[in-house]
């Protein structure tokens, strides 16, 4: 089990049962669990939409999409109604759904409880990435044991109310993180996206209203109505409320997976928290959010880390996952190793997305390689932006957005390899993944 790391200014909502056994149920138990899930029972639908929509919650996936709205979209048919949490936590640097997994799986289990209750499903589905299959076997104990106390399957806590909880991992596919791609892959299907609207709020898995939210997110749900909706809100910045978990990795003294106020200045985060650049060198560049985000220069980082800051700031507060890179880094080799992944998981299902990727890979492959030609940096960013938005799901735009900024911020650099001025990582063969 990976060390726990903590720090002063970490605010323990999430992360408060972390290192506390709270794998064991009566552990969870004793540790305030599921009191929310009783609490959503006595207070009702409505009362649970109205916390979330009042906790400023937003989606931990990477979206930030408001959690209270979007359970308020699904209809009140009779339908069946499913919740299906999203732990395919794939993206590159991210690792803060794994933390709750291990540590605190009944946190899961009891947010997506009372996602059911808010939106009247009777099912709810845990899908973990395939390379999770470990963590598996402590989400199917920890469902086993709420089902041997009678906290799942019929009559919940003496409610009247049904709910089943059913866990899946994928196969290793990023793509399945898309959230329409995870609901074909867990009908059994190929894990391609489907075209929305419709929102999977209104049509989703089996054809059924579905809730679908990040790991991170559901298990926000039980702090989030046993402290109320306006405490939790208080914790983070304007229209960005309560805590994160940020995955700070990379070139830093101290990595690991911290909760901080939404809001936090990320330069704090990575200089007091994370401890500083290793070994005393110095920051060359942050990828802030995940792969997918635009790369920030170190004049950039002064930003506080919630969604509407990250956006001013040119780009993205994504998954949390923090990336630092020191003064040793090519931005050459790492904007390969990147779309190198991008082109890997492209599902193929659009053109854009799968010729686009393929095609810069192998210029950038020939750049890094000192073969590349003076054309060659326009044309990955031509490429790159003319991937932008056109593509089926947002993978496309997940590949585009980090290699326009990579070209754009550092094309000096691209540039120097181009004319054999840069050749300190000659030959470093870029092997395909898997
Ligand atoms: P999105 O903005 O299209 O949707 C966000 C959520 O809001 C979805 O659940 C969607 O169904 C819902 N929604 C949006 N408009 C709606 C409406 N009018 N009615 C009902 N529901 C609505 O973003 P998407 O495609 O879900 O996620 C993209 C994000 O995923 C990126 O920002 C990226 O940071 C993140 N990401 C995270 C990864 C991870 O491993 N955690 C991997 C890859 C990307």
């Amino acid at each position: 089990m990976p060390a726990l790391v903590s720090h002063p200014d970490e605010v323990r909502v999430l992360s408060k049962r972390f290192g506390q056994g709270a794998t064991d149920i009566d552990k969870y138990i004793e540790l305030d669990g599921y009191k929310a899930v009783q609490l959503g029972i006595a207070n009702g639908p409505q009362w649970i939409i109205d916390t979330m929509k009042a906790s400023g919650l937003r989606g931990r996936g990477g979206a930030g999409f408001p959690t209270g709205l979007k359970w308020s979209f699904v209809p009140k048919n009779d339908k069946a109604k499913y919740v299906l949490v999203n732990g395919d936590e794939s993206e590159p640097g991210t690792c803060k759904d794994h933390v709750i997994f291990l540590h605190d799986p009944h946190s899961v289990i009891e947010g997506t409880m009372i996602a059911g209750l808010a939106i009247g499903a009777k099912m709810g589905f845990i899908y973990l990435r395939g390379e999770y299959r470990y963590l598996l076997k402590i989400m199917e104990k920890a469902v086993a044991d709420a089902y041997a106390k009678g906290y799942l399957g019929k009559n919940i806590f003496g409610s009247g109310i049904d709910f089943d909880v059913i866990t899946q991992t994928g196969a290793g596919a990023y793509e399945v993180g898309e959230e329409s791609a995870l609901m074909e892959s867990l009908e059994g299907k190929r894990g391609v996206p489907r075209i929305k609207p419709p929102f999977p709020a209104v049509v989703g898995l089996y054809g059924g209203p579905t809730v679908i939210n990040n790991a991170e997110t559901i298990a926000s749900a039980p702090p989030i109505l046993l402290m109320g909706g306006e405490a939790y809100a208080k914790l983070g910045s304007e229209r960005n409320g309560g805590t994160r978990l940020f995955g700070i990795s990379g070139h830093v003294e101290r990595p690991g997976v911290y909760e901080l106020p939404m809001g936090y200045n990320l330069k704090k985060a990575i200089y007091d928290v994370a401890g500083g650049i290793k070994n005393g060198k110095k920051l060359k560049a942050v990828v802030p959010g995940g792969s997918s985000c635009p790369v920030l220069l170190p004049e950039e980082i002064d930003v506080g880390l919630d969604f509407d800051q990250m956006g001013k700031a040119g780009t993205m507060l994504g998954s949390g996952g923090i990336v630092v890179l020191d003064e040793s880094v090519s931005i050459v080799e790492f904007a390969l190793r990147t779309i190198n992944f991008y082109q890997h998981e492209s599902c193929g299902w659009c053109i854009p997305c799968r010729e686009g990727t393929d095609w810069i890979k192998k210029t950038l492959t020939r750049v890094h390689a000192g073969g590349g030609n003076k054309k060659d940096v326009d044309n990955v960013q031509y490429l790159a932006e003319n991937m932008l938005g056109r593509t089926f799901c947002p993978l496309g735009d997940a590949a585009a957005m980090p290699t326009i900024a990579f070209v754009k911020k550092f094309r000096k650099e691209f540039e120097e390899y181009i004319e054999g001025k840069r050749v300190e990582h000659p030959l470093i063969a870029i092997k395909p993944l898997g």
